[in-house]
C-alpha cells in the first residue's frame, strides 16, 4: 500500500552538535533554524530530532525531567514552534524522540516516588524491597547493576540505563495515560510523528529471575525486550493516540529479532510503522558488548540486511540506516575513511537510497564525516564511554587499548560537532564547543563541499533527486543477486515489469563487473569501462 512515510528520505539531527547560535558551545534550536535552507537543499523530507526536552543531561537528553519543556540550552518553546513552522514551510516534516521507557531521576514523578512507599507516584517506577539484596543479577546497559539502592525507603529501583534513568512502570495505567497525554501535546502542535526510544523494553517481566548470562545482548533478547504486555501497550497507544493522526512512527528495537518483527509492524497490527532493527549495529559486538570488538564480514552484513528484508517483505516495512547517534560513523565502519573516504561514503549513501525501506541518514554523513580519535580519555563526554574508562581504571586494565576501542566504537565518534567550514571550531560555535571538533574539519566541511561539483554533498543531493524520480526504489521488490561475495553487494529491484540492478563494490580493489549486468549505466556519467572502481556504486536498468 502506498504511504507517504515509505516514500521519504529521513535525516537525523543530534541537536547538541548541529549548530550553536549563541556562542555557549552547545548546538540549539536557533542553530537549526539558521540551517533550514541548507536542510531543504539536501532534498530530505523528514527530520528526526533527538531529544530537546528539559533534562539534567546525564545521557544527553535521553534522561528527561519534563516532557513538556524545552531545555533552556536548546532555546524556548517559541523557538521550537518557529523551527517546526519553518520546516513545514519548506515541506520538511519533523518527528520527535519519544523517550518513555524511563525518565530522569530528576523528573517530578521520580522525586515523589522515592519519598515514601505510600506516595501517589510510588507505582510510577519499579521498586523492589529485598532486605538489602539485589533483586537479581541483571546488568545495566551502561555498566554496573540494573538496580540502584535507595536508602530512603530501603528499596531498589530498576534502571536499564544509568542510575539517573529509572524505568517507568508501564503496568500502571496512570503512567500510560500521562504519556499519551504528552504525545497528544506534541502531535497537536503539528509534529509529524515519533522515533520511539528502546520501545521494545517497555513491558517488564512478571518475575525478575536471574539471568544465565551477563552478555548484554543475551539480556536484551531474553529478559529485557519483547515483554509479555508490549503489544497490549502499543495497541492501546495506537487506539488512544496514534490512530488519530496522519503521522509516522519508528520504534528503536533492541532485542527485536526478525522473527518477531511483524508483531510490531505488521500492517494489520495497529502498532508501529517501522523499527530501527539493530542486528547490523551490533554486528561487531562480542559477548562483552561493544568494547569487546568482534570481526565481521560483508557476507554477515548481507545476511542481516537481507534477512530483515525477507522477514518484512510481506506486510511490513524496514528502515534502512548505517549509523546514528549511538554507533560509529558509517564510513569508518562499513567503508574506508582513509584513502577511499569520498568514494566509499558516496557508495554507502547510494546503498542507503536504493535498499528497500525508508532510508535514514545521520547528520554529517552527507559530507563524509568520520570517526574521531581523541588522544585522551578526558576529551570524551558520553556517559557510556566515561563509565567504560572508569571500569578500565578500576580494574587496572590497559587504558591505551581502551582508548583505541573507543576510537572504533564510542558514541562520541558521531556526537562531535558538524563541520560547517574551515574556521575555528569548524564554524560550529564562536565559543568553546561542549566536545572538541574533529581536526579533519579543515578539509572535510560543508562549505568546501558546496564548491565542488563532485563532492559527496552534491552526489547526495543528486542521488536523492534520482531516487525520487522512480517509485521502483520505494515499492520495487528486492532480491540479492550474490549473497556469497565478500567484495560485492549486488541486488535487484523490480517494479511494474522493470528491473534495476545495483552493484556496490565494498572493497579497496578495482573489480570486473559481474556477467549478469548488461545494459545502460544510468547513474551519473556513462562509464565505458566495464570495471568497478574501489567502492564504486553502479546502477543498471534492464
Ligand atoms: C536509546 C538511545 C540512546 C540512549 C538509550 C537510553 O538507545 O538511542 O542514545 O542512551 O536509548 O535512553
Ligand atoms: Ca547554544
Amino acid at each position: 500500500m502506498r504511504k507517504w512515510w515509505k516514500e521519504i528520505v529521513m535525516y537525523q539531527i543530534y541537536p547538541r552538535s548541529f549548530k550553536d547560535s549563541n556562542g555557549d558551545g552547545i548546538g540549539d534550536l536557533r542553530g537549526i533554524i539558521e540551517k533550514v535552507d541548507y536542510l531543504a537543499s539536501l532534498g530530505i523530507d523528514l527530520i528526526w530530532l533527538s531529544p530537546v526536552y528539559q533534562s539534567p543531561n546525564d545521557d544527553n537528553g535521553y534522561d528527561i525531567s519534563d516532557y513538556y519543556a524545552i531545555h533552556p540550552e536548546f532555546g524556548t518553546m517559541d523557538d521550537f514552534d518557529e523551527l517546526l513552522q519553518r520546516l513545514h514551510e519548506k515541506g520538511i516534516k519533523l518527528i520527535m524522540d519519544l523517550v518513555v521507557n524511563h525518565t530522569s531521576d530528576e523528573h517530578l514523578w521520580f522525586e515523589e516516588s522515592r519519598k515514601s512507599k505510600d506516595n501517589p507516584y510510588r507505582d510510577f517506577y519499579i521498586w523492589k524491597g529485598n532486605g538489602g539484596q539485589l533483586p537479581n543479577n541483571w546488568q545495566s546497559w551502561f555498566g554496573g547493576s540494573a538496580w540502584e539502592y535507595d536508602k530512603n525507603t530501603d528499596s531498589y529501583y530498576l534502571h536499564y540505563f544509568t542510575k539517573k534513568q529509572p524505568d517507568l512502570n508501564w503496568e500502571n495505567p496512570k503512567v500510560r495515560n500521562e504519556i499519551y497525554k504528552n504525545m497528544r501535546f506534541w502531535l497537536d502542535k503539528g509534529v509529524d510523528g515519533f522515533r520511539m526510544d528502546v520501545i521494545s523494553l517497555l513491558s517488564k517481566p512478571e518475575v525478575f529471575s536471574d539471568s544465565l548470562s551477563e552478555n548484554i545482548h543475551y539480556l536484551a533478547e531474553h529478559h529485557y525486550a519483547n515483554g509479555p504486555k508490549i503489544h497490549t501497550y502499543l495497541q492501546e497507544m495506537y487506539e488512544q493516540v496514534l490512530g488519530d493522526y496522519d503521522i509516522m512512527t519508528v520504534g528503536e528495537g533492541p532485542g527485536i529479532t526478525k522473527e518477531v518483527a511483524l508483531d510490531y509492524i505488521g500492517e494489520d497490527r495497529n502498532e508501529l510503522n517501522m523499527i530501527f532493527q539493530l542486528d547490523h549495529m551490533i554486528i561487531d559486538h562480542g559477548p562483552g558488548g561493544k568494547f569487546d570488538i568482534a570481526d565481521f564480514s560483508l557476507r554477515d552484513l548481507k545476511k542481516i540486511m537481507d534477512g530483515w528484508e525477507e522477514a518484512t517483505a510481506n506486510g511490513g516495512w524496514n528502515n534502512i540506516f548505517l549509523d546514528n547517534h549511538d554507533f560509529p560513523r558509517m564510513v569508518s565502519r562499513f567503508g574506508n575513511d582513509g584513502e577511499f573516504r569520498e568514494a566509499s561514503t558516496k557508495m554507502l549513501l547510494g546503498f542507503l537510497l536504493t535498499q528497500k525501506g525508508t532510508p535514514c541518514i545521520y547528520m554529517g554523513s552527507e559530507i563524509g564525516m568520520t570517526n574521531v580519535k581523541f588522544k585522551s580519555p578526558e576529551e570524551y563526554r558520553d556517559i557510556e564511554t566515561v563509565n567504560y574508562f572508569q571500569e578500565v581504571k578500576d580494574q587496572q586494565l590497559n587504558m591505551e587499548e581502551a582508548l583505541q576501542k573507543v576510537h572504533i566504537q564510542g558514541r562520541d565518534n558521531v556526537r562531535i560537532p558538524i563541520q560547517w567550514n574551515d574556521s575555528n571550531n569548524a564554524g560550529f560555535t564562536d565559543g568553546n564547543p561542549w566536545i572538541d571538533v574533529n581536526p579533519n574539519y579543515k578539509s572535510i566541511n560543508v562549505e568546501s563541499s558546496e564548491d565542488h561539483k563532485d563532492s559527496i554533498l552534491n552526489f547526495f543531493r543528486d542521488f536523492i533527486k534520482y531516487r525520487k524520480q522512480d517509485l521502483i526504489w520505494v515499492y520495487g521488490s528486492y532480491e540479492n543477486l550474490d549473497i556469497d561475495s565478500e567484495l560485492l553487494y549486488s541486488y535487484q529491484r523490480e517494479y511494474e515489469g522493470r528491473r534495476m540492478i545495483v552493484i556496490c563494490n565494498f572493497s579497496n580493489y578495482q573489480l570486473d563487473l559481474p556477467d549478469y549486468v548488461q545494459g545502460e549505466y544510468v547513474n551519473g556519467n556513462y562509464d565505458s569501462t566495464p570495471k568497478l572502481r574501489p567502492w564504486e556504486i553502479k546502477i543498471y536498468s534492464i
